[in-house]
């Protein structure tokens, strides 16, 4: 009974992952704004598109306009803002800090212009 109690509250210590909704498949965000992105964007095709092309926010943008111009997507109005904030939270690009400290310059730089 002591080692149960034990390893249920090492569990309860862990932060939980982003709870994902079962039928769309969306990670749910707090403030619910999943429930919008899942009506407008889930519609004609699965959450997975989403998750398969993590972008960051300007990706998101410029995917909500090829949406609109090519696939018929009805403009989001005051609704875009929400969403592209969910999308770049939830579907976002993470670089680790220790990524960043990895780089280095170039080890070929551009050609310099020949005069010409
Ligand atoms: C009216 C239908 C429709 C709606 C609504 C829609 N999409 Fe799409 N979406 C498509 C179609 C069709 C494709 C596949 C296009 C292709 O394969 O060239 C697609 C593809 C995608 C892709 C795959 C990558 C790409 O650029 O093709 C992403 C990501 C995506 N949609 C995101 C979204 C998001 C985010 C929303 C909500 C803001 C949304 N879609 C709403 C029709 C829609």
């Amino acid at each position: 009974m002591a080692l149960f109690v034990t390893l249920t509250s090492l569990a309860a210590a862990q932060k939980p992952a982003t709870p994902v909704d079962p039928e769309s498949g969306l990670l749910k965000d707090e403030a619910g704004t999943w429930k919008v992105a899942r009506d407008r964007c889930t519609e004609c095709h699965s959450a997975t598109l989403l998750q398969q092309n993590r972008t960051s926010r300007d990706g998101w943008i410029r995917t909500i306009r090829r949406m609109e111009e090519d696939e018929g997507l009805q403009p989001l109005g005051d609704l875009e803002k929400q969403i592209l904030d969910y999308l770049a939270a939830n579907y976002g690009v993470q670089v680790r800090p220790s990524e960043l400290r990895r780089r280095r310059a170039p080890l070929r730089q551009p050609p310099l212009a020949d005069g010409g």
